[in-house]
C-alpha cells in the first residue's frame, strides 16, 4: 500500500518574507503587540522552499513589497485553475493592496488576471479539488465571489460555511490529499467542527473516505498543509494526524512555520499552485 501513492509534480508561487511582521489583528491568531523573529521567519520559509524542491515541485517567487507584512500568504491573492487566473478582493483594507502586486506578477508570466467585485481571498477560500471548487465563506470570502468564480471558471462550486474565528479561510481547516479528477473524487483531510452542519453533511456525502482531523491537528495548523498526492508538507506539532497520514500511506515531510502561526499562517497559506 505505502508505495502505491504517486506523487504529482507542482509548480508553486511564493513570496519572501522580507516584510513579515504582525502589526495589525485581523484573525484570532494575531496579536498586534508579538514579536517576530525575522531571522528565524526567513530560515523557516527557506526551509519550505527546498522541502519543495527537493521533492521535485517547480517554485517562482514574488517580490515582497514593504508595508505588506501579510504578503508572504501567496495562497490568499489568486487561484488559478487550467491556466487561468482568478485574482483576489482582500476583506481587510491593511491587505487590500497586495492583489495589485499579485496581478502585476501574473500579467509579466504571461496571464490574464480576473480581478473580483466581491470579496475573494484566493486560496485561502478556494480549494481545488480537480473536480470541483470548494469554496469557504462565513469570515473572508463572500458568497457573491463564489458565483462569481463559478461563472469564471465554469466548475461547480461549492460552497461550506465556516463557523469557527479560529479558523477563518477554508484552508486552515481542509486540505487536498489526492486530487480527484473526472473519473474520480480524490480525497480531502477536514476538521468536521469548523464547519456549519449543512456544510458537515455535504463533505461527508462528497468525502465518504476523507480523514477527519481533531482540534488538536487544527489549532497545530496541521490542516494548513500541502500534498503532492503522495508527501504531505505539514506542520511538525500536528504529528497525531501526521502518524494517520503515514498509516494510509502517505510520506509525511515536516515543515515548521512557527514564525508564521503568530499572524494566523502556515505551509499552504505561503503556497499558492499555479495550475496551467
Ligand atoms: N494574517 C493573514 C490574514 O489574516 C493570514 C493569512 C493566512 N492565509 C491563509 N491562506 N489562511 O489574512
Amino acid at each position: 500500500m505505502p508505495d502505491s501513492r504517486v506523487p504529482r509534480r507542482r509548480r508553486f508561487l511564493v513570496c519572501e518574507p522580507r516584510h513579515f511582521a504582525v502589526q495589525y489583528a485581523i484573525n484570532p491568531w494575531m496579536h498586534p503587540d508579538t514579536e517576530v523573529d525575522v531571522d528565524l521567519a526567513h530560515e523557516q520559509w527557506q526551509r519550505l522552499i527546498r522541502a519543495y524542491e527537493a521533492h521535485g515541485h517547480g517554485v517562482d517567487i514574488v517580490e515582497p513589497v514593504p508595508g505588506l507584512p501579510d504578503m508572504v500568504f501567496a495562497a490568499n491573492s489568486a487561484v488559478v485553475v487550467d491556466g487561468r487566473v482568478f485574482g483576489s478582493l482582500f476583506h481587510a483594507p491593511e491587505r487590500r493592496p497586495e492583489s495589485t502586486h499579485y496581478a502585476t506578477w501574473f500579467k509579466a508570466a504571461g496571464y490574464d488576471v480576473h480581478r473580483p467585485a466581491s470579496v475573494c481571498e484566493g486560496e485561502g477560500d478556494l480549494v481545488w479539488t480537480g473536480r470541483y471548487m470548494l469554496a469557504g465563506t462565513g469570515f473572508r470570502t463572500t458568497r457573491e465571489a463564489h458565483r462569481e468564480v463559478q461563472e469564471y471558471f465554469g466548475h461547480p462550486v461549492i460552497s461550506l460555511t465556516l463557523v469557527d474565528p479560529y479558523f477563518y479561510h477554508l484552508d486552515t481547516a481542509l486540505f487536498v490529499l489526492d486530487s480527484g479528477d473526472d473519473g474520480h473524487h480524490g480525497n480531502i483531510v477536514y476538521y468536521p467542527e469548523a464547519f456549519s452542519s449543512g456544510s458537515r453533511e455535504v463533505l461527508a456525502r462528497l468525502y465518504p473516505d476523507a480523514v477527519l482531523a481533531t482540534r488538536d491537528d487544527a489549532m497545530s495548523f496541521g490542516l494548513n498543509s500541502v500534498s503532492d498526492g503522495r508527501h504531505v508538507f505539514i506542520a511538525p506539532r500536528a504529528e497525531a494526524l501526521a502518524t494517520r497520514l503515514a498509516d494510509r500511506g502517505y510520506v509525511p515531510v515536516p515543515v515548521d512555520l512557527s514564525e508564521f502561526q503568530k499572524a494566523g499562517g502556515g505551509i499552504k497559506c505561503c503556497t499558492q499552485e499555479i495550475r496551467s
